[in-house]
């Protein structure tokens, strides 16, 4: 037998992108390929791309153009595009760059092993298809190879939302949710392999709807059923829309066990005129009062966002709602960009932001939302958390995992392993990441 061929995938973008570098990874094993983490040694090289800012988009080219050595040294080495720029722009990345062999949307990937077998013939294979037929079911078998105690499982696809930003339901079509009997075997196939927490993902999770016995099963259904899984500890999923926060969703955050409390929720903005040019269909006050019943229903549950600061038309008292959302709320962790022009979307024709403008209001933005993340992170020194250990830290003897509330926890503790959880004291807060130490029983 030929010894197998060699992939290299890099993966930009989201979680869904990172999940579905696995899903493809694995089903090109099918196809005689094992994975490794060195380009120098690959026979086919795959970018798995993210279009969500330009700077994301145009970075696929400038490490496409690194290739270029690689190839002339090597002509039979195989380049591929796969996730959201390939759906953008399909034939043209291959006119821009004529190095790339094979472009692959989101909704083809259980393609790729026929799309190899095209380019094993000498010519480029495309495939930007929103295919009728399910990719989820076409794809390959997970293999039963052992796991790390935390992976990502995505649940439902697409958006329907448009903002007017966004790229996504373009380069991710529209919102498809997986029958929920799959992801609950991948679940379970997931914890014999060594999972202890899973991850739920979706562009649009909360407004999971899938098929399940007797009729269409709503996210927080679907995770009642995942914590009946044996050996499944943890559950979290993201990213949330604030319209689809609904009551039974913010009632499991108060009385499933396992779903852990931390939600990224999204709201983009704090000024109504902004949300309204946004198309987000929500106000900053119902924003705010979503949050409040998700306090009630658990209090220390620990808030994530996502801002843009510089849309069309945001004027300084837009930015200054923003502001003061963002205290009255105090998060946890934040994501915040500056507005990038996304071709094809609405906001692309409108008057655009100064640059510098737009530069300050994210340093401020940032500067806020720091000083938010450093007093929660501080508030935590002192208290008593769970933490589902993931690996050896860069001390002797130091583990390192994650708490209940997502913050990275550094504790020495030779006898742990990964995998295990166990109840820590926080001692310290650093930048990203506290330290504790483990609390005997
Ligand atoms: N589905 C998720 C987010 C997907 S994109 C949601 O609705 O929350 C992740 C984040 O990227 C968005 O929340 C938004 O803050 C940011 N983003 C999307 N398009 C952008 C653009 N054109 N410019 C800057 N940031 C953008
Ligand atoms: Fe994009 Fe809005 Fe859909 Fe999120 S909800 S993916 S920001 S269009
Ligand atoms: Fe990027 Fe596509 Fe995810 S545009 S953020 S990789 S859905």
């Amino acid at each position: 037998m030929s010894a197998p061929k060699k992939l290299f995938i890099k993966t930009y973008g989201c979680q869904m992108n990172v999940y579905d570098s696995e899903r493809m990874a694995e089903t090109m094993g099918g196809a005689g390929y094992v994975e490794t983490q060195n380009v120098n040694d690959a026979d086919m090289i795959l970018l798995n791309t993210c279009h969500i800012r330009e700077k994301a988009a145009e970075k696929v080219y400038s490490e496409l153009g690194r290739f270029r050595d690689l190839k002339d040294a090597r002509p039979d080495l195989k380049i591929g595009v796969a996730g959201c720029v390939a759906q953008a722009e399909g034939e043209e990345i291959m006119r821009r760059q004529p190095l790339v062999d094979l472009v692959v949307g989101p909704q083809s990937y259980h393609r790729l092993p026929e799309m190899e077998a095209k380019l094993a013939t000498g010519q480029k294979a495309l495939d930007t298809d929103f295919p009728e037929e399910d990719k989820f079911e076409k794809l390959k078998a997970r293999p039963k190879a052992k796991r790390g105690p935390t992976a990502f499982l995505t649940v439902q696809e697409g958006c329907d939302k448009f903002c007017a930003f966004c790229v996504v339901p373009y380069t991710r079509g529209s919102e498809v949710s997986r029958p929920a009997d799959r992801i609950l075997d991948e679940a379970r196939d997931l914890v014999e392999r060594g999972v202890r927490e899973i991850t739920l993902l979706g562009q649009n999770v909360n407004a999971y709807h899938g098929a399940g016995e007797g009729g269409d099963w709503s996210l927080a259904r679907l995770i009642w059923a995942l914590s009946d899984v044996d050996g499944l500890e943890r559950i979290r999923f993201t990213t949330s829309h604030p319209n689809d926060m609904s009551d039974d969703l913010i009632e499991a955050h108060g009385s499933c066990a396992k779903l852990m409390p931390y939600l990224h929720l999204p709201v983009q903005s704090g000024s109504d005129r902004i949300l309204k040019r946004m198309n987000r269909k929500h106000t900053a006050e119902s924003y705010l009062k979503v949050i409040e019943r998700i306090r009630a229903a658990r209090p220390d549950i620990l808030l994530s966002g996502d801002f843009i600061v510089g849309f069309p038309e945001e004027t300084d008292a837009d930015f200054e709602d923003t502001l003061r959302l963002i205290e009255a709320v105090g998060y946890g962790t934040a994501y915040s960009f500056k507005y990038s022009t996304r071709p094809g979307t609405p906001a692309a024709n409108r008057p655009q932001i100064d640059v510098d403008v737009a530069d300050d209001r994210l340093r401020r933005l940032q500067a806020l939302l720091t000083r938010q993340q450093q007093q929660i992170q501080q508030s935590m020194v002192g208290r008593e958390v769970s933490v589902l250990f993931e690996k050896p830290g860069r001390q002797p003897g130091q583990m390192v995992g994650k708490s209940e509330y997502l913050h990275a926890v550094h504790v020495v503790a030779p006898d742990v392993r990964p995998g295990d959880i166990a109840r820590v004291r926080i001692t310290e807060s650093s930048t990203n990441s506290l330290a504790g130490a483990l609390i005997a029983d």
